[in-house]
């Protein structure tokens, strides 16, 4: 029995999907902890690609699946997904906890206008009403899903006068009880019973540690933790449940909205980058904001998620670019530092100290598909020297390395 998290190290799109899809033949179950359908959680099987914004990664393999009380559930976006799920298997075991937080029209009304009035210094949000819905967690006057299979249309009263906000509900109330109530029931309990068992859970994080309401570049974060010591608060499962971390990162950084991003390229190369690793959201269709390797940044969030183990994605990315480089400290005010500043204006004017490495391979899949099969020992040696690079100044283990979007592009270390 094995109880691992799957962590993003980044700023989200790390490929935290395809890492989860790939490792979880050898769980019982995927849970969902945190974050709601701002998550784009992309999987590509067979040259069909799959996303998924609420329904865990590990749907294509029908294992069973969990929502924690921890996520913030929308209800329309839920339906849509049941609806495509079922059209891919026959067999969709899932639970919605009862205690999760319920994510509502006025939800989505309040996060599109917040960031109207926040102006030039607009967070960039998914606009899928997460921060307004945690919010109100926190106001306590947001529903639950108890409280929506439960009560009627007054639930809305205090928020509408509130946001003085005068939407429909009556439509939304039916499909959400009709939706929620076909899933609803007690995912801590059901979890207990898997490991009580000797079963092993697999949580599928969503977005990254840079983006955690706390240990992230706040305000330009998302509205709830994202580390791995969530989990267990947001699973409902006892601390202590958790025997390993998997950080996931990818060979380059990525970010969108806005935020500081000390390594951000924005010249050629970085829309080079863009249109091979298809930067684009899954959620919201914008361009990603690129930049190089930040192992500042990564040595801050691997060391906070205690991930002992990396999936490095998106490795064929970088293949046969020349002057790719990585950050391996910042300089402020004339000192180097290695330490991730707290300090959002002063990361906002850090400037990268840079290592160029060597050019890694251009392959194409079929030689990249190659290599998968022999095993690690067969990577090229650029990609080995990458890799070392990476661990040393990370202080973990590079354990899976993914070079494509399909499940076989994957290699593990033996
Ligand atoms: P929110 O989570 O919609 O409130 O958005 C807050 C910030 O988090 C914005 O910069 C979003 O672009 C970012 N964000 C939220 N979810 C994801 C994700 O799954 N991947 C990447 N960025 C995300
Ligand atoms: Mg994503």
């Amino acid at each position: 029995m094995t109880n691992t998290v799957i962590v993003g190290l980044q700023w989200g799109d790390e490929g935290k999907g395809k890492i989860v899809d790939y490792i979880c033949p050898n769980y019982d179950a995927v849970v969902r902890y945190q974050g709601g359908s701002n998550a784009g959680h992309t999987v590509n099987v067979g040259g069909i690609k799959y996303v998924f914004h609420l329904i865990p990664s590990g749907l294509l393999r029908m294992k069973k699946l969990f929502i924690g009380p921890g996520v913030v559930v929308d209800p329309i976006v839920l339906k849509e997904e049941v609806e495509k799920a079922k059209m891919m298997t026959q067999k969709l075991d899932l639970t919605v906890d009862l205690r999760a937080t319920v994510v509502t029209p006025l939800h989505r009304w309040l996060d599109g206008y917040l960031e109207e009035l926040r102006g030039s210094s607009a967070v960039g949000t998914t606009r899928r009403g997460i921060g307004p819905a945690y919010a109100e967690r926190a106001l306590r006057i947001a529903p639950t899903v108890s409280d929506v299979l439960t009560k009627g249309k007054e639930m809305f009263d205090i928020s509408s006068k509130l946001f003085k906000w005068k939407g429909e509900v009556d439509e939304w109330l039916k499909t959400a009880k009709e939706v929620l109530s076909a899933f609803a029931g007690n995912v801590g309990l059901k979890l207990q019973e898997i490991m009580d068992k000797g079963g092993s859970l697999l949580f599928e994080g969503a977005q990254g540690s840079l983006l955690d309401i706390i240990y992230g570049t706040y305000p330009y974060v998302t509205a709830v933790h994202t580390l791995a010591s969530y989990a267990c608060i947001g699973a409902g499962i006892p601390l202590g449940s958790i025997d390993e971390v998997i950080g996931v990162m990818k060979a380059y950084q990525t970010r969108v909205g806005k935020g500081p991003f000390p390594t951000e390229v924005k010249d050629e190369i970085g829309n080079v980058i863009r249109e091979r690793g298809g930067e684009y959201g899954a959620t919201t269709g914008r361009p990603r904001r690129i930049g190089w390797l930040d192992l500042v940044s990564i040595r801050y969030t691997a060391k906070l998620n205690n991930a002992r183990k990396i999936a490095l994605t998106k490795v064929d990315v970088l293949g046969g670019l020349k002057g790719v480089k990585i950050a391996i400290a910042y300089r402020i005010d004339g000192r180097e530092v290695e330490d991730f500043p707290a300090d959002i204006e002063l990361l906002s004017r850090v400037e990268p100290v840079y290592e160029e490495i060597e050019p890694l391979p251009k392959l194409d899949k079929g030689e990249w598909a190659r290599i998968c099969k022999s095993g690690w020992s067969s990577l090229p040696h650029e990609v080995k020297r990458f890799v070392e690079f990476i661990e040393d100044k990370v202080k973990a283990e590079i354990s899976i390395i993914s070079v494509g979007e399909e499940r076989g592009l994957t290699i593990e270390r033996s």
